[in-house]
């Protein structure tokens, strides 16, 4: 049995997590949950949005599966998700965006994996306001150790899934310093990878590319500005936020999440979609290495998601959100 932290959340939170784990128990996945909640709930609880308790139970399990979380709104709440990438140094961002059969989007034969550096670029919290002068500076700060693990993450990934290219998306044409790291970085990690080609895209033309004609990529990799905004992009190609998977990963942990809010307009309502939840899990799975359990459960959501009437209401069915987990784990 592994033992993985389950972080409920907020919100619908409680609701998709509980989905998941009835899929679990149903696919008799070897796993233990131990639940440790973060953000809104144990801040009305016990004054804490990060309790010590959760990261004893991180650095004891190094995995995690973690809900919507909300970050209270004011000066002085850091947001939860970006904390933890940046304590546990959880690097890379992994968002797959896959069509799916049964699922609205404009496109049929996307199949990529963004792969966005998660704690440094304009993320790193290096930030300074004048007040006298009103003048904000947001500093970017990019090291060369941390584009080769990025940069090395995608290319390890595209090794190991046979895929055939890397795309490094950057804007080393204006950002001489930030923005070139990216690039020159890749194009040395490259020359250990002869059967995987590189290309390069600057950000701008990358975004128009994605939207245009995203069936010819494969893996992405870029900064974390850019990362967040393409991660996004790319979920709207296949069916938007509430259908795909991420994952943040470091050397020693790797959170799984839903990429999606906490939709306070629809918690308690049994209206949830747990697909995103869902497939974050299955990630996890593949990076247990329990990958038939992953493909079982894949399997039957996928056949589910196929039958829209089977489906919760954002995909266009009228199942409840327990419904629509009732008719997964049928298909078990
Ligand atoms: P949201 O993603 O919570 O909701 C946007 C819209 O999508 C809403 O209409 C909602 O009902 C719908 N929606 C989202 N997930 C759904 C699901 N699984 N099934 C069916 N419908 C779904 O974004 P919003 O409203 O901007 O943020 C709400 C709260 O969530 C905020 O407090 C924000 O800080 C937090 N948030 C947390 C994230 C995280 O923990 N990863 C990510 C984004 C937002
Ligand atoms: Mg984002």
């Amino acid at each position: 049995m592994t033992q993985i932290t389950l972080i409920p959340g907020d919100g619908i939170g409680p609701e998709i997590t509980e989905a998941v784990k009835a899929i679990f128990s149903a696919a008799n996945v070897p796993v233990t949950w131990e639940e440790e909640n973060a953000g809104q709930t144990t801040f009305d609880a016990k004054g804490e949005l990060l309790p010590a308790t959760l990261l004893a139970s991180l650095e004891k399990n190094k995995v995690a599966l973690k809900g919507p979380i909300t970050t209270p709104v004011g000066k002085g709440f850091k947001s939860i998700n970006v904390q933890l990438r940046q304590m546990y140094d959880l690097y890379a961002n992994v968002r797959p965006a896959k069509t799916t059969p049964g699922i609205t989007s404009r496109f049929e034969n996307v199949n990529l994996v963004l792969f966005r550096e998660n704690t440094e670029g304009l993320y790193s919290g290096l930030e300074i306001f004048d007040e006298r002068l009103q003048i904000a500076d947001s500093i970017s700060r990019v090291t060369k150790i941390g584009c080769e693990k990025i940069v090395r993450a995608a290319f390890e990934y595209a090794d190991r899934h046979g895929c055939k290219k890397v795309t490094v998306a950057h804007k080393a044409n204006i950002l001489k310093h930030a923005g070139a790291m990216l690039l020159s970085v890749s194009k040395e990690i490259a020359k250990d990878y002869p059967n995987i080609q590189m290309e390069d895209k600057i950000i701008d033309n990358m975004c128009m590319q994605l939207v245009m004609k995203p069936e010819q990529f494969d893996v992405i990799v870029t900064t974390n500005l850019f990362g967040d905004i393409l991660s996004d992009l790319c979920a709207g190609l296949v069916g938007g936020l509430g259908v795909v998977s991420g994952a943040n990963i470091g050397d020693n942990m790797a959170i799984f999440e839903a990429v999606h809010g906490s939709a306070p307009d629809i918690a308690g309502k049994g209206l949830a979609n747990p697909t995103a939840l869902l497939r974050s899990a299955i990630m996890m799975l593949h990076h247990i290495d329990l990958k038939d359990y992953a493909y079982k459960i894949e399997t039957a959501l996928d056949a589910t998601l196929a039958h829209k009437e089977e489906c919760t209401g954002d995909l266009g069915g009228s199942a409840s959100t327990k419904e629509f987990t009732q008719n997964i784990i049928a298909k078990l």
